[in-house]
C-alpha cells in the first residue's frame, strides 16, 4: 500500500505500514505489526525527507514519493542509523543525488559501516543545530540511548511538531495517521518502551526533559502512529521511567512435571490474600515481549523453575536474561522451585542478575512435590515481600 498522507500543508507521511511483521530483530514477537514512518517536509526552498523506511518497504516509500511528485529532496534527516529507518537510504542517496543526509556524528559513523555510504554525502549537526528550508526550520536534539547512542530528534519550530524516530513510538500496525484510541496505543507503546528503551530509563528519563522544554503539538515517531495529544505519551513515558514500582509481584515460571506449578499456584494465592497484585506468565507460553511489558512496573519478580542438570530450566535462563539486560525498576527478587536430588539454581540466579539492584529474599526450593512444610515456607516468602513493599512504601498500611 502507498498512500502519502498530510498531516499539515507541506508535510507528509510518507513511509509504510507493516502489516504482516511479526518478529523484530529475529527476537522480539510483534503481535500487531508495525510501520516505518517517513515525513516528508516541503519547505519554500527546500524539501527535507525525515527517516526512511526497513529496506523490505523501499518500494512504497519510493511510490509515495513519487505520488507526491518529488523531484528534488536536499536533505534526508536521519534521526537513527538503525535500519528500519536507514535502510531505504542508498536507494533514495541514488534517486536524489543531490541529497545529503543530516545526522549526528556518531550516526554518520554508524551509517558508514551500516550501509556503506560515503562520506561526502553527509552533514552532521550538533546539538540544538538548525537547517532552514526557507519558511520551515529544523532543530536538532541529541536524545542519545534512546535506544542507540547516536539518536536524535528533529523539531520543526513553526508547525510545533517533533519528530522522534523510535522514541515514544511503538509497534502497531494501523491505517489511523494519529492515535484514535489511546488505550490500544497505551499497550503497544508500553510494551515498545520495555522492549526498546527500559534498559536505558535514565537516558530516557534526561531525554524526555528536553522535549518538555519544547512547545510541542504533534509528535511523531517513527514507528506506530502520530501523537495529537502529546501529554497522552509524555505522561505514560513519565510513569514508566520513574523510580515508583507498584504493588505488584510477576512470576514467570516453568514447570515440568507439576511440583513447581502446585508451588507457583498456591503462592499465587498466598499473596492475592495479601493484597498484593500478581502477573503470572508460563513460559512455555508467553512470549518475550509481553513479560518484558510485564516488567515496567512491579517491585518484585520471583522465578519459578524446576531443577534441570543441576541448574535452571533452559527457558528460565532465557527469560532472566532478558531480565538482567531489559534492568527493570525491581526492587526484590526471589525463586522457588522443585529438584529431584540436587542442584544450584538458586546461585546460578543470583549470578545472572548482577544488573538488578535487587535484595535477594529466600528462596524456597523444595524435594520433589511440595508437602505442608513447603507450602508453609510458602506463606513465609509472601509474607516477606508484603513486609518488604510496606516498608518501602510501596503499599500503605491501611490498604
Ligand atoms: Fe526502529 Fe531502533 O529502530
Amino acid at each position: 500500500m502507498s498512500v502519502p498522507r498530510q498531516l499539515k500543508p507541506k508535510i507528509y507521511s510518507v513511509g509504510a505500514i507493516d502489516w504482516d511483521r511479526r518478529l523484530f530483530d529475529e527476537l522480539i514477537p510483534l503481535s500487531d505489526g508495525t510501520s516505518y514512518n517517513s515525513y516528508l517536509i516541503r519547505g519554500s526552498e527546500k524539501t527535507a525527507l525525515i527517516d526512511t523506511v526497513d529496506p523490505t518497504m523501499t518500494e512504497v516509500l519510493l511510490e509515495n514519493l513519487k505520488h507526491l511528485e518529488i523531484e528534488v529532496i536536499s536533505y534526508v534527516i536521519a534521526n537513527h542509523a538503525e535500519q528500519d529507518h536507514s535502510g531505504s537510504l542508498p536507494q533514495i542517496l541514488d534517486i536524489y543525488p543531490d541529497a545529503r543526509v543530516v545526522c549526528t556524528p556518531k550516526c554518520k559513523s554508524l551509517l558508514m559501516d551500516l550501509l556503506l555510504i560515503p562520506e561526502n554525502k553527509f552533514i552532521t549537526v550538533n546539538d540544538g543545530e538548525r537547517l532552514s528550508l526557507g519558511d520551515k526550520t529544523l532543530e536538532f536534539i541529541h536524545a542519545p540511548w534512546v535506544h542507540w547512542p547516536e539518536t536524535m530528534l528533529t523539531y520543526l519550530k513553526e508547525d510545533r511538531i517533533l519528530f522522534t524516530c523510535d522514541f515514544l513510538g511503538s509497534h502497531l500496525a494501523t491505517s489511523d495517521l494519529f492515535v484514535t484510541d489511546e488505550s490500544t496505543v497505551y499497550e503497544a507503546a508500553k510494551r515498545y518502551y520495555a522492549e526498546i528503551m527500559m534498559p536505558f530509563r535514565k537516558f530516557v528519563e534526561k531525554n524526555l526533559e528536553k522535549v518538555k522544554e519544547l512547545k510541542v503539538e504533534i509528535i511523531a515517531p517513527s514507528h506506530g502512529p502520530i501523537h495529537s495529544n502529546p501529554d497522552f505519551i509524555l505522561n505514560a513515558y513519565g510513569e514508566w521511567v520513574s523510580d515508583e514500582v507498584k504493588n505488584e509481584v510477576i512470576i514467570p515460571y516453568i514447570s515440568m512435571h507439576g511440583s513447581t506449578k502446585k508451588m507457583v499456584d498456591y503462592f499465587v494465592g498466598a499473596l492475592i490474600k495479601r493484597g498484593i497484585t500478581v502477573k503470572q506468565f508460563n513460559l512455555s507460553k508467553t512470549d518475550l515481549g509481553e513479560l518484558a511489558m510485564a516488567l515496567v512496573d512491579p517491585a518484585t519478580v520471583v522465578i519459578g523453575s524446576p531443577t534441570v542438570l543441576f541448574g535452571l530450566h533452559p527457558n528460565i535462563v532465557c527469560a532472566v536474561y532478558l531480565v538482567n539486560a531489559l534492568k527493570p525498576k525491581l526492587k526484590f527478587a526471589s525463586i522457588i522451585g522443585s529438584y529431584g536430588w540436587g542442584g544450584k539454581m538458586v546461585k546460578q540466579l543470583t549470578d545472572m542478575i548482577s544488573n538488578l539492584k535487587v535484595e535477594i529474599l529466600e528462596p524456597v526450593v523444595v524435594k520433589g512435590s511440595p508437602k505442608e512444610a513447603d507450602f508453609k515456607a510458602l506463606d513465609r516468602l509472601a509474607e516477606e515481600i508484603l513486609n518488604k513493599h510496606l516498608e518501602y512504601g510501596i503499599v500503605k498500611k491501611e490498604e
